[in-house]
């Protein structure tokens, strides 16, 4: 059985006070949960305090990107090993806002992701479609281009470790989340591109996260779903008590 894992990506959200704030909140709201993974992704410039207010918790934490170098001129990125030096132990590449916004291609990811993971980071690597690509029926193709691409090099042993969160754009910060029976389909595919490329034990082992406008009253009906191992949750995840809810399902 895969085991759920629940990930707040906090965005360009929550300076140090805020985060270790938020961090105190949740605390003692998750204490009890031991049967799922939950991580908390602030900005780079909270990774450590939020680090150290996690410290002794069952609450990890994620950075929302990272460099494929060891070091070098590339300013504005971070290594990997700044990230390990501090604790880090996930990382979110690939997200639809970095493809975007900020023009990250998916060789980029793959090269983000194959440093992560060589590093002992555990990537989370984000796929999803635009309203564009849905409408047009052409979404499966799309998403199983991005996962392709993601894991270009990796082993079947290594993809198996790995995290993949499908976020359809169309439903990020739009409060319109995707059915259950959507999320569980794109999932499924995933899975299946994954058991095509590699084999079928790396399929069964990823996990895989929905993630777009996930809120207390959405998670369970996609945890139900059988290719749904977890969420990826944006806004929800800067509230202690929905992100509990969550984690909670
Ligand atoms: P929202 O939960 O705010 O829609 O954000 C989802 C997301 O992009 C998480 O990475």
């Amino acid at each position: 059985m895969r085991r759920p894992i629940i990930a707040g990506n906090w965005k360009m959200n929550n300076t140090i006070a805020a985060g270790t704030a938020l961090i105190k909140a949740l605390t003692p709201l998750v204490k009890d949960v031991k049967d799922v993974d939950i991580v908390a992704c602030p900005t780079a410039t909270a990774l450590q305090a939020v680090r150290a207010a996690a410290e002794g918790t069952n609450i990890h934490i994620g950075a929302q990107n990272v460099h494929w170098a060891a070091n070098g001129a590339y300013t504005g990125e971070i290594s990997t090993e700044m990230l390990t030096e501090i604790g880090v132990e996930y990382v979110v590449l690939g997200h639809s806002e970095r493809r975007d916004y900020f023009g990250e291609t998916d060789e980029g990811v793959n090269k983000r992701a194959k440093a992560a993971f060589a590093a002992g980071l555990t990537p989370i690597i984000c796929c999803g479609e635009s309203l564009e690509i849905r409408e047009k029926g052409t979404y499966l193709a799309f998403v199983a281009g991005q996962i392709k691409a993601a894991l270009n090099g990796f082993t079947a042993q290594q993809v198996a470790k790995l995290v993949a969160a499908y976020e359809p754009i169309w439903a990020i910060g739009t409060g319109k989340t995707a059915t259950f029976e959507q999320a569980e389909e794109v999932c499924a595919h995933i899975r299946k591109t994954v058991a095509e490329m590699f084999n079928q034990t790396a399929a069964d082992e990823i996990r895989i996260q929905y993630g777009g406008s996930v809120k207390p009253a959405t998670i369970r009906g996609l945890m139900e779903k059988p290719n749904v191992d977890g969420a990826l949750v944006g806004g929800a995840a800067l509230k202690a008590a929905d992100f509990s809810e969550i984690v909670k399902f």
